[in-house]
């Protein structure tokens, strides 16, 4: 969607319509509000005192203005009370207020929802994520056009000169980020058969080629070369090779140590020879969510152009339960030379993520990042609310989670106690690649702990974020991007 800024005083702005704001509490505070009801003959009041809308979050109701107002119609969205507001509520209401105009089968709208809610912070940036956000849609594989198309352009309307710069600004740098929130998720929703690891490796050096990032992909050969046995065994049992995507972005401090991203890409997950049941196997398509998502991140920041040296390392192979597959019993020596009893084929997530861990160490990382759909009992733990991190050092773990709070990309933290690594010892390797029904969540950081050494690391979970199954205001049903917002906040900050 096209992002207009025009500047022009709202109540006297002539458009097919008009998105404002509405607060539950002293709806005449709002002096726009309150000209328009006046010109409406007291509708909004009306509207108010019958209650149809009380201008509770995300409720919305469209007003049309019969010649009495220059825009044609007016969609109130809610806002709830204004003592609650948040950025987080704003982005709901702006994606609540999309999904009304594309109810009503508008192809465009104007809008004022950044203003009524001034004395919140970041409330532009707010609503431009939760519109540019809440009108994705993947059609790719439709052949008749969906019913809610949707929107081509927005126009922000600015208040005065000065306004309109700084809108200017916000819009072009979210537009950037929500699309490559976009991209991720077109990247996640293509069924199995089209996202391969090739697909994935080609996207890409595609990507890379288009925005400066150096991109390199290493095939078999290469793999094997460097002993990637973690990544190769679970790509045995598929007709489809796998492939390491090597993305670096490296704009900051010559020098200067970059922050590695680490994103699991197993673009499906059948479970190999422990195969998981038939329900819902369809949903294993999202297990590349983390690789996506660091391709994301790539491209947000390079579109940017944040001053940070930023790496991002993807593994990506496909779990199947073929002729050649790995087995349980099987031990495997993975890249670091550590051994691994496979005990279920299914915890394969973290056989990918221990040899790209262990490279990650030629870096030098400052911080060591890795996202992944890893556990089912993450979603179990935390639902899909949060995503859950664990890590050895406090300082980056509350850096995130402070990222993930002021992004609504939340996080909550798991402890690694010692203790749970019990679960993981083998009686015949260094350890087991799953523990069994207990921490199922913690047993798979502590497995991959295990490959970090000393160096900064965190692990994100998100089983549980990265697939929305009955949507939300800013978030369709299907992949949700998750990641890319977060840590694009995070280097961000430390770009200073
Ligand atoms: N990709 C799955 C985890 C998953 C499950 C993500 C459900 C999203 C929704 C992962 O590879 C997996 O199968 N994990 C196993 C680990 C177990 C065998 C130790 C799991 O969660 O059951
Ligand atoms: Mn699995
Ligand atoms: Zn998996």
């Amino acid at each position: 969607m096209n992002v207009r800024i025009v500047l022009h005083d709202a109540l006297t702005y002539p458009c097919p319509l008009l998105v404002v704001g509405c607060c539950e509490d002293s709806p005449d505070e709002d002096p726009l509000l309150a000209s328009c009801d006046t010109l409406l003959g007291g509708g909004l009041a009306a509207i108010r005192a019958s209650r149809e809308f009380t201008g509770k979050l995300n409720r919305t109701k469209l007003v049309h203005t019969l010649g009495r107002l220059p825009a044609e119609r007016l969609l109130l969205v809610g806002l709830g009370k204004r003592a609650e507001l948040t950025a987080e509520r704003v982005r709901q209401a702006a994606g609540s207020a999309v999904k009304a105009v594309r109810v009503a089968g508008l192809p465009r709208f104007a809008t004022v929802l950044h203003r009524s809610v001034a004395s919140v912070s970041r409330s532009l940036e707010a609503s431009l994520d939760g519109c540019l956000l809440g009108n994705y849609g993947f059609g790719l594989y439709k052949t008749s056009q969906a019913e809610e198309a949707p929107l081509e352009e927005m126009t922000v309307l600015a208040a005065e000169e000065a306004e309109r710069e700084s809108i200017g600004e916000a819009a072009g740098k979210r537009t950037v980020v929500c699309d490559a929130v976009n991209f991720v998720r077109d990247l996640v929703s293509h069924p199995c058969n089209v996202a391969t690891p090739a697909y994935l490796a080609d996207r890409a050096l595609e990507m890379a080629g288009r925005l400066g990032i150096t991109c390199r992909v290493l095939e078999r050969e290469e793999m094997e070369r460097l002993s990637m046995e973690g990544i190769l065994s679970v790509a045995k049992g598929s007709h489809h090779e796998p492939r390491f995507i090597i993305l670096e972005y490296l704009a900051g401090e010559p020098g200067k140590r970059p922050v590695v991203l680490v994103g699991k890409g197993v673009t499906f997950d059948s479970g190999g020879i422990s195969l998981k049941p038939r329900e819902g196997m369809e949903r294993m398509k999202d297990d590349m969510a983390g690789a996506a998502a660091v391709m994301g991140v790539l491209r947000a920041v390079a579109g940017l152009r944040l001053p940070v040296n930023v790496v991002g390392l993807i593994p990506v192979a496909e779990n199947m339960p073929g002729g050649g597959a790995y087995r349980p019993g099987d031990v495997v020596r993975t890249m670091s030379g550590q051994t691994v009893e496979i005990v279920n084929t299914d915890a394969e997530g973290r056989m990918l993520l221990c040899d790209a861990l262990h490279y990650a160490q030629r870096y030098r990382p400052a911080a060591l990042i890795d996202l992944a759909t890893l556990t089912g009992a993450c979603l179990v733990a935390l639902g899909t609310v949060a995503t859950g991190i664990m890590g050895n050092d406090a300082t980056l773990i509350r850096a995130l989670v402070s990222s993930g709070a002021a992004t609504g990309e939340r996080l909550w933290e798991l402890p690694l106690w010692e203790e749970y690594g019990e679960l993981m010892k083998s009686d015949i390797a260094d350890m087991k690649n799953a523990g069994g029904a207990h921490a199922g969540t913690i047993t798979a950081a502590w497995f991959l702990q295990r490959y970090v050494g000393k160096t900064k690391w965190a692990h994100l979970d998100i089983a549980g974020t990265a697939w929305e199954e009955k949507g939300r205001p800013y978030c369709p049903k299907g992949a949700t991007g998750v990641g890319v917002r977060l840590l694009v906040e995070y280097l961000q900050r430390i770009a200073g």
